[in-house]
């Protein structure tokens, strides 16, 4: 791939989803962008990156945005948090919230919905009172991609086979020839929605749990700030953040405190 071509590209990217790709990773671009020659058919990369440069910003600009997002998840990611969530966090959050009935999730980067389905698992699992609550579920991503096979709630038995345990499966999951999708109970109880974390967020009720895990890791530090000051101000008081195993509040923004619960690592608001 050209280099000139490359730095177009990692930039647009950067411009639009905050992405940081950084100088060396030709091979990354180039693979993803070969994928999308192929099944959009044009000739080359060139050939692509020409159209880019010479249409409005408009449906090709999107897809090269969406095919350098790195959409990796399973289900029951890194379990500890799912764990934290069980013994500690609903049980607590049941308590204060019981009054007024109502609890408000939101996953940032939700790629293809593994993650938002082990919540709603463990709910259904643990305490499932709370779905007769004024439960609002709201799960997003800047990806279409991602965004259709979370709604479709489809997986392969690959997918299946990252993390699932197999009484859930055969519990909360219809085989659909050789795939699996969950049920439709579940499904209905989360909102999928395109949300770019860079753009203007549209209004969401204050949340009790924000799951924002293994995205902050591509952006620079004053996005990160940026997005982190957000969401300290959209916690309710008692509320969770739980970010990715390699990302934290740390030296980004001081008026969260770090809380490890079931070896699980959060994060809550000491001051708004
Ligand atoms: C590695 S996945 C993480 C999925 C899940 N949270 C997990 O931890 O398993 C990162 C997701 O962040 C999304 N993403 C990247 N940049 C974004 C942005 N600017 N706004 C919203 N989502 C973004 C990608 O599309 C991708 O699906």
């Amino acid at each position: 791939m050209k280099t000139a071509d490359f730095d177009y590209v990692r930039q647009f990217v950067r411009s639009q989803a905050a992405i940081v790709i950084e100088p060396g990773k030709e091979y990354l671009v180039e693979s993803r962008l070969m994928a999308l020659v192929r099944k959009e058919n044009y000739q080359s990369i060139d050939q692509l990156v020409d159209k880019m440069r010479n249409s409005p910003k408009g449906e090709l600009h999107r897809r090269v945005v969406d095919a350098m997002t790195t959409n990796e998840t399973s289900f029951f990611r890194d379990i500890h948090p799912f764990e934290a969530l069980k013994k500690v966090i609903l049980p607590e959050l049941i308590q204060k919230r019981r009054p007024e009935k109502q609890l408000n999730l939101w996953c940032g980067a939700a790629s293809t919905g593994q993650e938002c389905y082990s919540v709603l698992m463990t709910i259904a699992e643990n305490c499932p009172e709370v779905f007769q609550w004024n439960f609002n579920f709201v799960a997003t991503d800047l990806s279409q991609e991602v965004l259709t096979q979370a709604k479709s709630g489809v997986y392969t038995q690959l997918e299946v086979n990252r993390g699932m345990p197999a009484p859930l499966l055969v519990k909360y999951f219809k085989k659909q020839e050789d795939k699996w999708q969950i049920s439709e109970a579940l499904r209905s109880r989360v909102h999928f929605k395109e949300l770019n974390l860079v753009a203007d967020w549209p209004f969401m009720p204050m949340l009790d749990i924000v799951f924002l895990r293994n995205v902050l890791i591509y952006f620079d530090v004053d996005t990160k700030k940026a997005i982190l000051g957000k969401i300290r101000r959209m916690l309710r008081p008692g509320g969770y953040l739980f970010l990715g195993g390699a990302e934290t509040t740390l030296n980004l923004d001081d008026n969260f405190e770090r809380v490890v619960l079931e070896k699980a690592t959060c994060y809550r608001v000491t001051a708004v």
